[in-house]
């Protein structure tokens, strides 16, 4: 292991001109997150950090301590009588809808009779304190009539037991794909879930309005539907709720939809007794309450021709739902457009099954499924190289995308086609890929008990929602007499930096320096009917919406000026903070507060709304087939492992990557993107392992037991560069693309590497089958088979 001081001067080393803050901080500068000195000192506020109203009551939830059953006895009565006990509520205290079902019916707000998993809510307890409310959830009397606990995904699926119904997406015959082919493989694999571990865990503070309404603040990447759903629960319009978020410490998903139920529960006590309310789960609860990324069982039989090139055949993902719809159709529809990664399945079905189990709801996370889709055919390539003898990077290489073979399963046409060929074929140059291996192959034949794995995995990931109509954004932009700048949209700020660039997009816009322009709290009666900040396309939706908001404000700009000072309309332009008429000598500058306080005199508007919606977009869900996706973004890693088969102990010591961001809107926080998601997706192959009893209690509910990558985690080497001289092809903001979780699929390189230095045990010619996360344990145990394999042959 390395000490900390030996790390600093590589950390250091790390693209020192994109930390530099240069020129104006207009979108396509790298300049530091809007944040960035709050978050490091302290001064960033969540929602705890909010001073409560004096009268402010504490809630604390009863949680099913069983997975499944009924509930035959409640009796609140001494929990009712408890000190600083002020309210208790249960279903029948919901004045209007008491289901909160996101897309679908199906998540009751409080437990009505059925009883779904362990950690669902039967009541709330709101009290004096905190403490008080804490004390008296004990006091319940609860009786619950227990039956047997689906857990078993599989099973759930054999069953016919779903959540939603099962959907294909077909391209050609893939069963006559499957008889011409030279060989055939067969594989399956189980590929974990994932706790978000946002940092800020889920939260709401509750105050009620003069009317009927409520003011929610909520750490939230959804305020406009916990606006609804609050309304809903309340009986009352819309426009009586407020949702207000600033930022969160963290969402990664865990935000989109499960942030609701808190609100709602602490918007029911704020009507109820007219005093503030808030609701902040306790971190064992949040994990036990909250749905999680979704754990899969994926299925291969595939054929391919003697180059090892894929001809078709069929795949089956089967997502663990948990109990509920929540966004799973979602979720499992985007594993599916994803288990082709970055290769032609050739003539191919494939299959989705929503499972269901009695486990809580899971839900959005980082990729959206899309990880766990892309496992099922990086295991496939691995499998192949193996078979054939090849290594694994020629067999990638060979299976990509590439004319003749450029349209998707769903019948999307893959535009950039080039583009992850360079963008491989510089990596593999940059990280010394072949030279590598070499060494490697060297050392493990050398090296009885330590082996090295080495891999390149890319990504191509589908940027827009996979439901069409939340492809749309909304911005509000105010100019003041003074000249500065307030722009407010719709997406949510929760470490991302979206805040920072859209500020960039207006700054660009408006010709101003970014210390000009600010963005404050996203507000549900600002920005009314938003999306979720999700799908990675919070900037491209809302940079849009900020710059159609921008630039309409500036034409208007024009025409007074035009009109007030006698300017040449044509060519003018709004640059270095001034607004700038005519050429050379004719060159009229007028700075830009001057501008603003002469058309606030001429009463010219100085606020405008922008709007977004991104075009060419449809998926038709009758045939499995359209154009889910404005475009792709691209990466790839190479991640380089050493791993002790005596212990299955290992560590990451080397990692390279190479990512598509288009134009970057920031080249700074795009890096510091890739860095993150990198990391997360490695925690999610290696060292994050959800662990439920067979009663259906997560066991794994705390970071003593859940372990999330830590400092020590980090590749002593990790190079981390955007590709250049790739805009957009479509013309998306500036020509950038999302980057929020593309590079989570580059941490698969990790288990690929794994892979790659068991498979050295048996002479590369076996592909191991390695189950996520692949812990020190699963890693020890396939390394003990293959040796006991090896020994016996
Ligand atoms: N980065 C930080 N620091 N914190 C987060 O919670 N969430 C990720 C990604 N990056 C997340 C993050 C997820 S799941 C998504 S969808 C995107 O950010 C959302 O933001 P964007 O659309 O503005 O990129
Ligand atoms: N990604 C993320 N969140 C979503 C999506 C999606 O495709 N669809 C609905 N919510
Ligand atoms: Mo991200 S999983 O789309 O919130």
């Amino acid at each position: 292991m390395r000490t900390l001081t030996e790390l600093a001067p590589e950390a250091s080393q790390q693209a020192p001109s994109l930390r530099a803050e240069t020129g104006s901080g207009a979108a396509g500068q790298s300049r530091i997150h809007e944040s960035a000195v709050k978050h490091v000192t302290g001064r960033a506020a969540y929602i705890d950090d909010i001073p409560c109203p004096a009268d402010t009551l504490h809630l604390a939830l009863g949680l099913s301590p069983v997975a499944h059953g009924r509930l035959t006895r409640l009796d609140l009565e001494k929990v009712k009588a408890a000190p600083g006990v002020v309210d208790v509520i249960t279903i029948v205290d919901v004045p209007g809808h008491t289901d909160i079902g996101p897309v679908f019916p199906g998540d009751p707000l409080f437990v009505d009779d059925e009883i779904s998993y362990v950690g669902q809510v039967i009541f709330a307890v709101a009290a004096e304190s905190y403490q008080a409310a804490r004390r008296a959830v004990t006091l319940a009397v609860v009786e619950i009539d227990e039956q047997p606990a689906s857990l078993d995904p599989v099973a759930a699926a054999e069953r016919g037991d779903f959540v939603r119904p099962t959907h294909h997406h077909q391209s050609g015959d893939w069963e006559q794909a499957l008889r011409d082919a030279t060989y055939v493989l067969e594989g399956e694999q189980f590929v974990g879930g994932q706790e978000h571990f946002y940092l800020e865990g889920q939260a709401c503070l509750v105050t009620p309005s003069e009317d009927e309404g409520v003011v929610i603040h909520t750490s939230n990447q959804h305020p406009s539907e916990t606006q609804k759903l609050v309304a809903e629960v309340l009986d009352i319009p819309f426009h009586a709720v407020t949702a207000e978020m600033r930022r969160m410490g963290g969402g990664f998903g865990g935000k989109e939809t499960q942030a609701s139920p808190w609100a709602c529960i602490a918007a029911l006590v704020a009507r109820r007794t007219g005093r503030a309310a808030k609701l902040r789960l306790p971190r064992a609860e949040d994990m036990r309450a909250t749905g999680k990324r979704h754990p899969f069982h994926n299925r291969y039989r595939l054929g391919i021709d003697d180059q090892g090139v894929l001809v078709g055949g069929e795949i089956t993902v089967i997502g663990d739902c948990g109990y509920s719809p929540d966004l799973s159709d979602a979720v499992v529809d985007r594993a599916m457009f994803h288990s082709d990664n970055a290769y032609s399945l050739g003539q191919a079905r494939v299959t989705g099954h929503r499972a269901k189990t009695h486990t809580a709801s899971n839900t959005a996370f980082r990729g959206f499924g899309g990880p766990q889709g892309v496992m099922i055919i990086e295991q496939v390539m691995d499998d192949i190289a193996r078979h054939i003898g090849e290594d694994p990077l020629t067999v990638r290489k060979r299976n990509l995308y590439r004319p003749g073979r450029d349209v998707t399963h769903y019948g999307q046409r893959v535009e950039q086609l080039q583009l992850l060929h360079d963008l491989i074929a510089e990596l593999e140059q940059s990280s010394d890929y072949w030279a590598r291996r070499q060494a490697i192959s060297d050392f493990n034949r050398t090296s009885p008990i330590i082996k090295k794995g080495l891999a390149l995995t890319p990504v191509k990931f589908g940027i827009s929602f996979t439901v069409q109509h939340l492809n749309q954004a909304g911005a509000l932009l105010h100019v003041y007499t003074d000249g500065s700048v307030m722009i407010n949209h719709g997406g949510t700020e929760m470490g991302q930096g979206l805040h920072t660039k859209v500020c960039q997009v207006v700054a660009r816009e408006l010709g101003l320096d970014i210390e000009r322009v600010r963005i404050t709290a996203t507000r549900t009666d600002k920005v009314p009917n938003t999306s979720p900040t999700a799908a990675s396309s919070g900037a491209d939706l809302n940079g849009q919406a900020a710059k159609d908001a921008a630039a309409k404000l500036r034409e208007r700009l024009f025409d007074f000026a035009a009109e007030h000072y006698r300017l040449d309309r044509d060519g003018m332009r709004l640059e270095g903070g001034a607004l700038v008429a005519g050429q050379g000598e004719a060159e009229r500058r007028l700075p830009w507060a001057e501008l603003v306080q002469a058309a606030y005199l001429g009463r010219v508007s100085l606020s405008e709304k922008g709007f977004y919606a991104t075009p060419l977009i449809h998926y038709d869900r009758n045939t499995g087939k359209g154009r889910p996706f404005y475009y792709y973004a691209h990466g790839a890693a190479v991640s380089e492992v050493e791993v002790d088969t005596l212990s299955g102990e290992y560590r990451v010591s080397r990692v390279d990557i190479l990512h598509d961001v288009g134009d970057s809107l920031n080249p700074a926080i795009d890096i510091g993107q890739i860095e993150g998601a990198f990391i997360q997706g490695m925690g999610w192959m290696t060292s994050e392992e959800l662990k439920w009893n067979d009663a259906g209690r997560l066991v794994s509910d705390g970071p003593a037991t859940y372990k999330i990558p830590a400092f020590g985690d980090l590749p002593p080497v990790m190079n981390v560069k955007l590709l250049e001289g790739h805009p957009n092809s479509q013309a998306s903001i500036y020509r950038s693309k999302a980057v929020g979780e593309p590079p989570f699929m580059l941490g698969i390189s990790v288990w690929s590497a794994l892979r790659d230095a068991l498979a050295s045990l048996a002479d590369y010619r076996v592909a191991p089958q390695l189950d996520t996360p692949a812990t020190p344990e699963r890693v020890l145990m396939v390394a003990q088979a293959l040796r006991d394999a090896q020994g016996a042959a």
